[in-house]
């Protein structure tokens, strides 16, 4: 489509669910109970999507890994008279930042066309790598991160010692984090929400030069219909962690020891990415409370127009009963 030309964005419509699931994570904030938290995300998320006008299907629900509350896949969502769309949903991408008060927590929605998005969900972990525009054509999953570093720092004209890598904090990265450092780059080391992290690596002025390693393959798909709107390079490839979760995977049609291209993850231009800050991140700023209000930060990504939007909305309390 032609972005001159104006064409519906429902993103205000969505974002106000994920203010909301936002809102209503505050006071499980620091407090220790990551269930609650996600519970009362998703329970706030589900009421407002319900009063968007699409007839969005969930493709991606977020939780099962942790037997969380979800929004269910194949859940119906939406008021049913608009554009059919498949969805994912991620009511807060770092539940235990958000239950430990530390930063980076997110509420997430992200939208496609019905029958775009890819459905990850039989295999919990995906291998990822995030970059900005700079990345597409130069680096690949396949290659030794060494490689792509210098690849990357090559087409981005800056030195490898100003790379910087974000990667989870996780032992299953050991290697991954060395090899970062033996290339000569810097690593930011994330404790969770790779969401985040992947949109960290590929916006303008972006903190981080590339994100990498494995994650959630339901984060994998919601960061890839961000990605369509910054133009940024992402490739992901399951990592099943045995043998039956490989084989349910690939009954579920799958392809394993595969590289999905970020047109395979979610197919075509046509995305919506919707975030609003539970607490404070490089991203947005978490929900503060001043009195009888309350703050939000949201962002927006069009996959169709290539804009990140900023949403910054002051909510009176009272009004929320
Ligand atoms: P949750 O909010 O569901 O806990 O996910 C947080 C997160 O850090 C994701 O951002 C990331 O993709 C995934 O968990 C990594 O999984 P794990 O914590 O099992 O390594």
């Amino acid at each position: 489509m032609n972005p001159l030309h104006p064409d519906r964005n429902i993103a205000l419509e969505l974002v106000r669910a994920t203010e909301a699931a936002a809102i209503r994570a505050v006071p499980f904030i620091g407090r220790g109970d990551k269930l609650a938290a996600d519970g009362a995300a998703v329970d706030a998320m589900r009421a407002f999507l319900h009063t968007v006008g699409i007839d969005g299907q969930i493709v991606i629900g977020e939780g099962e890994k942790d037997e969380a509350p979800m929004l269910f896949n194949g859940e119906a969502v939406g008021n049913g008279r608009g554009p059919e769309c498949d969805i994912a949903v991620d009511p807060i991408d770092g539940t235990s930042l958000t239950a430990e008060g530390r930063q980076n927590a997110l509420s997430v929605i992200a939208v496609s066309d019905r029958g775009t998005m890819l459905d990850a969900s039989s295999v919990f972990y995906m291998d990822k790598i995030v970059t900005g525009p700079a990345g597409v054509g130069v680096v690949d999953i396949r290659k030794p991160v060494g490689e792509n570093i210098r690849a990357l720092a090559a087409a981005m004209g800056k030195p490898v010692d100003q790379i910087v890598v974000s990667v989870l904090n996780r032992p299953r990265h050991e290697q991954l984090i060395a090899d970062i450092r033996a290339a000569g780059a810097g690593t930011r080391l994330m404790s969770d929400g790779d969401v985040a992290g992947g949109i960290n690596a590929a916006r303008f002025n972006a903190p981080t030069d590339m994100c990498i390693g494995i994650g959630g393959s339901p984060e994998g798909i919601v960061t890839a219909c961000a990605i369509k709107a910054l133009g940024g390079h992402i490739q992901g490839r399951m990592w099943p962690r045995d043998d039956a979760e490989r084989q349910r995977g690939i009954d579920a049609g799958l392809k394993m020891d595969y590289v999905y291209e970020a047109d395979e993850l979610v197919k075509g231009n046509n995305t919506i990415f919707v975030a609003t800050g539970v607490t404070d991140g490089q991203l947005v700023s978490g929900v503060r409370r001043e009195g009888n209000w309350v703050h939000t930060e949201s962002i927006v990504l069009r996959g169709a127009s290539g804009t990140l939007r900023r949403i910054s909305s002051e909510h009176l309390l009272t009004k929320w009963g």
